[in-house]
């Protein structure tokens, strides 16, 4: 089955390793791959894509605003990734959630904005240790759920979810398999999981990433670290 690999370059890069990356990405492969490097470097990224003409390749934004346009300096709007050539958006990595206290009322607007706009979001959710370790994963995952996600009004409005545990993410802590089949069934018998992909997030890389993807209810894969080596993304999207 075709599963989504999602690279997160988060803020790195440069021009010069965007098109040194691009020398070497593999053409071929079966998944659906989508790259999200920074915002600056999207276009470039764009016109990558369409010079060697991947198939199966697409591009995706980190963040968007969650208005459709005005006075909100240094802010991105939906409909400007999607006029530059974006079909994804990243929408409530934590590492926004925590740094720019972005709550799930605000990614929930920024989804709604992203599918006026005809993008799809990757919905991203996940708990601490310490939230693991009180047993209120689940239930805060739930909330997330439900608070991140509006109802959809149409049956165009599609997205995915990646479960991220933040003790896995950039950690080298990859979750172990029974803690990622457990929450992606759960997540998929919850109201908003239901027929959607579900992807897991952290600390995911070339020795993992196949035996990850084998695993009950995972339909792909959220890579930031191993992402920008290009070799080991090449031995990721590779099946
Ligand atoms: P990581 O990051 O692969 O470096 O753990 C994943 C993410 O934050 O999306």
């Amino acid at each position: 089955m075709t599963k989504t690999i999602v690279a997160n370059f988060k803020m790195n890069g440069s021009r010069e390793f965007i098109s040194t990356y691009f020398e070497h990405l593999v053409a071929a492969t079966n998944n659906t791959v989508v790259i999200c490097p920074p915002f600056p470097y999207l276009d470039q990224v764009n016109q990558c894509l369409s010079q060697r003409s991947f198939a199966n390749v697409y591009l995706g934004a980190q963040n968007c605003y969650g208005e459709v346009s005005g006075a909100f300096t240094g802010e991105t709007s939906a409909s400007m990734l999607a006029d530059i050539g974006c079909q994804y958006v990243i929408l409530g990595h934590s590492e926004r959630r925590l740094l720019r206290s972005e709550t799930s009322e605000v990614v929930r607007q920024k989804v709604f904005q992203a599918w006026q706009a005809n993008l799809i979001p990757i919905i991203c959710v996940g708990e601490s240790l310490q939230q693991r370790q009180e047993g209120i994963a689940k239930q805060l995952i739930s909330s997330q759920l439900k608070a991140s996600i509006p109802e959809k009004i149409s049956p165009q409005h599609a997205y995915l979810i990646a479960y991220e545990p933040i003790w896995a993410i950039g950690t080298g802590l990859t979750a172990i398999q029974n803690d990622i089949e457990t929450m992606h069934q759960f997540i998929r018998s919850h109201p908003m999981g239901k027929n959607v992909p579900i992807l897991y997030g952290g600390s995911v890389n070339g020795d993992n990433a196949q035996h990850i993807l084998s695993y009950k209810n995972v339909d792909g894969v959220l890579v930031g670290g191993a992402s920008l080596k290009i070799h080991e993304f090449n031995r990721i999207i590779s099946r």
